[in-house]
């Protein structure tokens, strides 16, 4: 199956414009409302949810089977280093993560949807989610009850790593959980001259920042993929005082949802024994973020299989620890999160980052394709 030309021509107009007007997280206002346009212009009903940015349309009548298709829909704070011809207009801010044509190829979805409803036999909820790198804001999306029926919900992600025309599909995780700590070190201050009459907090967090690595190593299956990485250190401010405190930042990532607790206790309890051992203390601030995702087994066989009979090549997805708050959903909804091959380029994230724009034409039939074909296996199940 493929979409028409005029849907494609459409969604890449809507992508290069996208693009060049990038918003961050919870500030998609002009982005919506692009979307929003978008969407009435073809008779897709948008429905009346509480949400600031972002918004859940419906193709079909409301009723079984409902399946879903979401795209994020925010940029990042980067300075564009593209040299496109449709980069971005707004400094500072970039889609540096392909968001842009996450939603472009989940409209074109919609509007491939939307010309084909009558023989639809069912219902697609479109989500366009703000606030994915905030991250959270699928956590809206869930609070406002409005996937609350539907039964398999779709996401994607553009991937660097393939070509156009690759998709990578997996079950169980494909991104890792992602926790946030911070950890003060508490020591006493001194001459540097004097050691003897302080507690050096800077000695106490760097055999921290030694020995934390050994949670990985020492604690944790080794056939499991963990890490603790820390990311900031901070203490001091000039070269002959022993500073009172020292401050750690880092992040706990876990593809094993089951391993987050443990590695989160090892952490806590070895900066404690730390600090201890050399006379301070720590204070932990912990922010948990999203799990790990968890794609179910039959959705991502029905992922693959329609992905092969869409003429596309299909690749286990490599699992990332980069995280994805599309996990979120997937603590309430089965489904299957893939990753969509958009050309070689620099890393998600980087200034250099870009996305060719000849993978929209295919993604957005391919979504279209899922979610007719999860509607027809729901049916007959
Ligand atoms: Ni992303």
């Amino acid at each position: 199956m493929q979409i028409d030309d005029a849907i494609t021509r459409q969604i890449t107009d809507e992508f290069y414009w996208l693009h060049r007007h990038p918003e961050l997280s919870y500030a998609e206002v002009e982005t919506t409302a692009r979307l929003r346009a978008a969407l009435t212009r073809a008779g897709v009903r948008v429905l009346d949810v509480p949400l600031q940015t972002g918004l859940v349309a419906e193709i079909g009548m409301g009723k079984a089977p409902i399946v879903g298709l979401r795209a994020d829909i925010d940029a990042l704070p980067v300075t564009e280093q593209t040299g496109l011809d449709y980069a971005s207009e707004r400094p500072g801010v970039m889609h540096a993560c392909g968001h842009d044509f996450h939603m472009t190829s989940v409209l074109g979805a919609a509007l491939y949807l939307k010309k084909h409803e009558a023989e639809l036999g069912g219902t697609v909820r479109i989500v366009f989610q703000p606030a994915e790198e905030a991250p959270g804001g699928a956590r809206d999306v869930l609070a406002t009850g409005a996937l609350a029926d539907v039964q398999a919900l779709f996401g994607l992600h553009s991937s660097p790593l393939f070509p156009v025309g690759t998709v990578g599909v997996s079950a169980g995780a494909v991104t890792a959980s992602v926790d946030k700590f911070t950890l003060h070190f508490q020591g006493k201050g001194t001459h540097a001259a004097h050691p003897e009459r302080g507690v050096d907090p800077i000695v106490m967090a760097s055999s921290f920042v030694l020995t934390a690595q050994s949670i990985i190593s020492r604690n944790i299956n080794p056939a499991h993929r963990d890490l603790v990485s820390i990311t900031r250190f901070t203490s001091g401010n000039t070269w002959n005082v022993i500073p009172e405190t020292a401050e750690l930042e880092g992040t706990v990532r876990c593809l094993d949802n089951a391993d987050r607790a443990h590695i989160e206790q090892r952490l806590r309890d070895l900066a404690a024994g730390q600090a201890a051992s050399f006379g301070g203390s720590v204070t932990v601030d912990w922010v948990a973020g999203p799990p790990a995702t968890d794609n179910t087994p039959a959705w991502s066989d029905c992922a693959r299989e329609v992905a092969e009979a869409q003429g596309l090549t299909v690749v286990p997805a490599p699992a990332s620890l980069a995280g994805e708050d599309f996990a979120y959903y997937q603590t309430k909804l089965p489904g299957c999160f893939v990753l969509v091959g958009t050309g070689a380029s620099p890393a998600n994230h980087n200034p250099a980052f870009r996305v060719d724009p000849a993978a929209l034409g295919p993604t957005a039939a391919y979504l279209a394709a899922l979610a007719q074909r999860a509607i027809a296996q729901l049916a007959r199940s």
